[in-house]
């Protein structure tokens, strides 16, 4: 599939779902607390999606059974909630979600600590933030997909960190998952040239040690390969012809 520009009436829609998910994860954030089960979180998440007359946009995605992707701690992306997984002071989740407006996707996540957490954990949680800003800088008319990309996984390397290489960002608009691929790590190729209209879903994905994942045996849950903590931090994001808009945060 072509990477597609977005025509003005797709990008207001596409801001609009942007505008939703940011104030869900503001609101679902509120929520959180010791003692609760990710399946808890995800039902509170998917009312605020539907309270918004959304869809959320991850249920029933290839199968995957929830509305929000709940990642504890070692687990990288795509944990699946349950009833019995309780999250803990000290816990670092990761929250990632998806909305549907008007038939147009926003795409976000967000790493939160549960009560007091270690330094180094909030660290993380602050460099995997900012490691996404670093690279918005080149998400600018004129540059290439890989700016992008390096400028991400420079910033999160010199912190030591390891840049998961196994899941990457994506292009998003009709569709969840759209064509370019956006990778957190350099490429030897420049890749696409960025256009105004573009709309990409960038998306560190950052653990404390090795870059190396594995995937669980429910298919779904991907988790550090050498048990270290991971975070994520994802915004849907607008080429334009001056500074990129961040669709999904306010
Ligand atoms: N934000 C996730 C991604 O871009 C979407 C997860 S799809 C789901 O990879 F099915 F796991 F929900
Ligand atoms: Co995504």
């Amino acid at each position: 599939m072509a990477v597609t520009i977005k025509s003005p009436r797709e990008i207001e829609r596409m801001r609009k779902a942007g505008e939703i998910l940011a104030k869900t994860h503001d609101e679902l954030a509120k929520h959180l607390k010791p003692g609760m089960s990710t399946l808890e979180i995800d039902r509170i998440g998917e009312e605020i999606i539907r309270g918004y007359g959304c869809i959320p946009s991850f249920k029933n995605y290839n199968g995957y059974p929830a509305s929000i992707c709940v990642s504890v701690n070692d687990e990288v992306v795509h944990g699946i909630p349950h009833p019995e997984h309780i999250i803990e002071e000290g816990d670092i989740v990761s929250l990632d979600a998806g909305v549907i407006y008007e038939g147009y996707h926003s795409d976000a996540a967000r790493t939160w600590g549960i009560g007091t957490i270690a330094p180094e954990a909030q660290r993380l949680i602050d460099v995997t933030r900012q490691s996404f800003f670093e690279g918005i800088r080149f998400a600018r008319a004129g540059n290439h997909l890989n700016d992008i990309s390096a400028a991400i996984q420079k910033y999160a390397e010199s912190f030591g960190y390891g840049v998961v290489r196994d899941l990457v960002g994506h292009g998003i608009g009709s569709h969840l998952h759209e064509d370019p691929e956006v990778p957190n790590f350099a490429r030897k190729r420049k890749g696409i040239l960025l256009r105004p209209g573009m709309t990409l879903a960038i998306e560190p994905m950052i653990n404390a040690g090795s870059p190396e994942v594995v995937w669980l045996d429910d298919d779904w849950t991907v988790v550090t390969e050498d048990g270290s903590l991971s975070a994520h931090y994802e915004n849907t994001v607008l080429i334009t012809d001056g500074e990129p808009e961040i669709l999904s945060l306010i």
